[in-house]
C-alpha cells in the first residue's frame, strides 16, 4: 500500500524550514576561508555563487510544483529522465546529506566545547543527533515550530551584527578590493555551500499545503532572504576588519572583537550554535523523507516506508537516519567527508537541472 504523509506545512513553516536549512556554517565559518581567497571581492564571489544557486533553485521550484512529493530530485529525475537517474539522485542525496549531517553535528559540538570546554566533542554531537531525532518524533508541525524559534534567534543576531558593523564600516577596508584577482573571486564561489538548503522544502513536498503555490514561493523567500543576510553580514565584517585578519574558524566573532562589544561576541557564538541546530534539523528531516520515498518506491527495503499514523511521521526512516548519522559522527574524518558530500550534492543538483530542462513550455514558471 502506498501510504502518504499529510499536508501540514503552510508558507510560513515552509519558508522558515528553508531559512533554517540554508543559514549555517557557510556564513559563520566559510566566509573566513573565502575572505582569504578573494579579499573584499568575496562579496562578488557571493553574488556569483548566488546566481548559480538561484538558477538551481528555480529549476527545483518548478519541478517541486509539478511533483509535490517526498524525495525531491529522486522523484523528478525518476519521472523526467529515467528511473535509474532517480535512483542515482536518491543515493547521491543520502550520501551527501548523511555526511554533511555528521559534519554539522561535529561543528556544533566544537562550538559548544568553546563555551563549555570539558565536554567531549563526539558525545555532544551524538547528543544533538539523538535530541533532534526525538524532536522529529513529535511530528512535523512541532518540529517546524521549534525550527521557527531557532531561526528567528539566528537571524535576529545576524541583523544586529550587520547593523552594528555597517555603522562602524570604513571604505578603506575595501581597498584593495580584489587583491587576488579573478582567480581569487572564482575560488570564493565555494560559497555556493552557504546557499544550499533551498531545496529542503522540495524534499518535504508531500507535507506542504497548496504545494503548487507554496513551494516555489517558500524556496524564493528563503533563498532571497538568506542572500540578503549574507551580503549584509559580509559587508559589515569586511567593512570593519581587514580581510587578512579574518582567517579564523569564526570570522564573525573575530570582527566583533574589533568593535569592543563582548556581548555581541557571545551572541554570535550562540547564533552559530543555533544555526547548526536548524541546519541539522533540516538535514534529518530531508534524509528521512528521502529514505521514506525510496523505500515506498521499492528502491530501498519497504520497512523504511512505514508511517506512524498517530504522529504522521515516517518513523522507521527517521530511526535509520538518526542511527546512520550517529555512526558517522563516531567514525567520521572531517575533510574526506566534506569532499565526498560536496561531490555527491553537485551530481544531485546536476540531475535536478537536467530534469528541469525536459519540462515543456506549458509546465514552466521560468525560462530554461
Ligand atoms: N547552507 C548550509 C550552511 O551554510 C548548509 O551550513
Amino acid at each position: 500500500m502506498n501510504q502518504q504523509l499529510l499536508r501540514k506545512l503552510g508558507l510560513f513553516d515552509s519558508s522558515f524550514l528553508g531559512f533554517g536549512a540554508i543559514i549555517g556554517a557557510g556564513v559563520f565559518v566559510v566566509t573566513g576561508v573565502a575572505s582569504q581567497t578573494a579579499g573584499p571581492a568575496m562579496l562578488v564571489g557571493f553574488v556569483i555563487a548566488g546566481i548559480a544557486a538561484l538558477c538551481n533553485a528555480l529549476s527545483v521550484a518548478q519541478l517541486a510544483r509539478i511533483y509535490p512529493m517526498s524525495g525531491g530530485t529522486y522523484v523528478y529525475a525518476g519521472h523526467c529522465l529515467h528511473p535509474a537517474a532517480g535512483f542515482i539522485a536518491g543515493w547521491m542525496f543520502l550520501i551527501s546529506k548523511l555526511a554533511a549531517a555528521s559534519v554539522v553535528a561535529l561543528s556544533f559540538a566544537h562550538y559548544v566545547q568553546a563555551v563549555i570546554p570539558p565536554i567531549p566533542i563526539r558525545s555532544t554531537a551524538v547528543a544533538l543527533v539523538l535530541l533532534l531525532t526525538l524532536l522529529n518524533f513529535l511530528g512535523v508541525k512541532k518540529t517546524s515550530l521549534f525550527n521557527v524559534i531557532v531561526v528567528l534567534f539566528t537571524v535576529t543576531v545576524l541583523v544586529v551584527f550587520s547593523l552594528v558593523g555597517m555603522s562602524k564600516a570604513s571604505v578603506t577596508n575595501f581597498i584593495p578590493f580584489a587583491p587576488f584577482g579573478l582567480r581569487g573571486i572564482l575560488q570564493a564561489a565555494l560559497l555556493l555551500f552557504a546557499y544550499t538548503g533551498y531545496a529542503r522544502i522540495a524534499t518535504l513536498g508531500e507535507e506542504v499545503e497548496n504545494p503548487q503555490v507554496t513551494i516555489p514561493k517558500a524556496i524564493l523567500i528563503a533563498f532571497g532572504g538568506s542572500a540578503l543576510i549574507y551580503l549584509l553580514v559580509s559587508s559589515a565584517m569586511l567593512g570593519t576588519t581587514p580581510a587578512a585578519q579574518l582567517a579564523t574558524g569564526s570570522p564573525l566573532e573575530t570582527a566583533a572583537q574589533q568593535w569592543a562589544m563582548p556581548w555581541l561576541e557571545v551572541l554570535i557564538a550562540m547564533a552559530a550554535i543555533s544555526a547548526m541546530v536548524s541546519v541539522h534539523l533540516g538535514q534529518l528531516l530531508g534524509i528521512s523523507r528521502m529514505f521514506f520515498a525510496m523505500a515506498r518506491n521499492k528502491d530501498l527495503p519497504g520497512v523504511l516506508s512505514g508511517i506512524w499514523v498517530k504522529r504522521d511521521i515516517p518513523h522507521m526512516a527517521l530511526l535509520v537516519t538518526g542511527g546512520f548519522v550517529i555512526l558517522l559522527v563516531i567514525v567520521a574524518d572531517f575533510i574526506s567527508i566534506i569532499a565526498m558530500a560536496s561531490f555527491a550534492i553537485l551530481v544531485y543538483y546536476g540531475l535536478a537541472n537536467a530534469s528541469a530542462l525536459t519540462l515543456a513550455q506549458a509546465q514552466r514558471l521560468y525560462p530554461r
